[in-house]
């Protein structure tokens, strides 16, 4: 595994340098293999990047051969203020040339299992497999104050799942999700974390400074094949700054 940790001064420079790597890794992708196979982040912080990529990069990126997943979902209707869906639907999704074919929503408004099972089912067969599991070109994650990625949250079995995709009840949200799992994550070629904001500053020192002896938050064990980046801003990074030279 590569890790680069990217500190950046400003919130907005997430969406910037977020989205060129994302286009830069799509064009490499589509070059080798024909296809980009990519799974969005939901949450807030990667709406911005989404914005930037509907707006600087509708005319830049092979359209056609881009394929979109989710790597998590809230157990809503893909209409509902809370779907990841929506916010991706509105920030990218209905402003590119992407064929509707290839944009792969989790059904959240379904039976958490069932949807769950459905889509392990279409990642299976949409997305390219290394021998173990689906393998994306690349995962966007982001991190909660409390370590979690996607739906994988602390003292949740879902961290111990071996389908592609499974449902989870988060006792604290007091709601059901859907998640890819640890197995898809550490298969993807290309993992980036984007994480900005204070509040996410001591999970930040906490994870980048891997603690010896802490017990592993959810983040820790994403851990691909290929490449890891995080992209920060200056708040996030408060407490790390120094040791990566910002
Ligand atoms: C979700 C995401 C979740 C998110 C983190 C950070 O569905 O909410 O999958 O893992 O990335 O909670 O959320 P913010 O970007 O809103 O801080």
């Amino acid at each position: 595994m590569d890790v680069k940790v990217h500190i950046l001064d400003r919130p907005e420079q997430l969406a910037t340098h977020g989205a060129a790597r994302l286009a830069e890794l799509s064009r490499r992708a589509i070059a080798e293999r024909g296809a980009f196979h990519v799974a969005l982040a939901g949450g807030s912080t990667p709406e911005s990047l989404y914005r930037e990529l509907a707006e600087r990069y509708r005319d830049e990126l092979d359209w056609q051969h881009i394929h979109v997943y989710f790597g998590d979902e809230r157990c809503v209707p893909p209409e509902h203020d809370e779907s990841n869906f929506r916010m991706a639907r509105e920030a990218l999704l209905a402003h590119v040339p992407i064929p509707d074919a290839q944009v792969h929503r989790i059904a959240g408004e379904g039976k958490p299992e069932k949807a769950a099972r459905d889509y392990a089912k279409t990642l299976r067969e949409r997305v390219p497999g290394g021998a173990k599991a689906p393998r994306f070109d690349l995962v966007l994650l982001g991190m909660g104050p409390d370590g979690h990625t996607a739906s994988l949250f602390p003292g949740t079995d879902i961290l111990q799942r071996k389908s592609a995709a499974a449902a989870v009840y988060v006792e604290k949200l007091h709601a059901w999700r859907i998640s890819v799992t640890l197995p898809v994550l550490n298969n993807a070629r290309h993992v980036m974390i984007l994480v900005a904001g204070d509040k996410k500053a001591d999970v930040v020192r906490h994870v980048l400074r891997n603690v010896e002896g802490a017990k592993p938050l959810p983040i820790q064990h994403v851990r691909p094949a290929g490449e890891l980046e995080w992209f920060l801003d200056a708040a996030a990074a408060r407490l790390v700054a120094a040791e990566f030279g910002h």
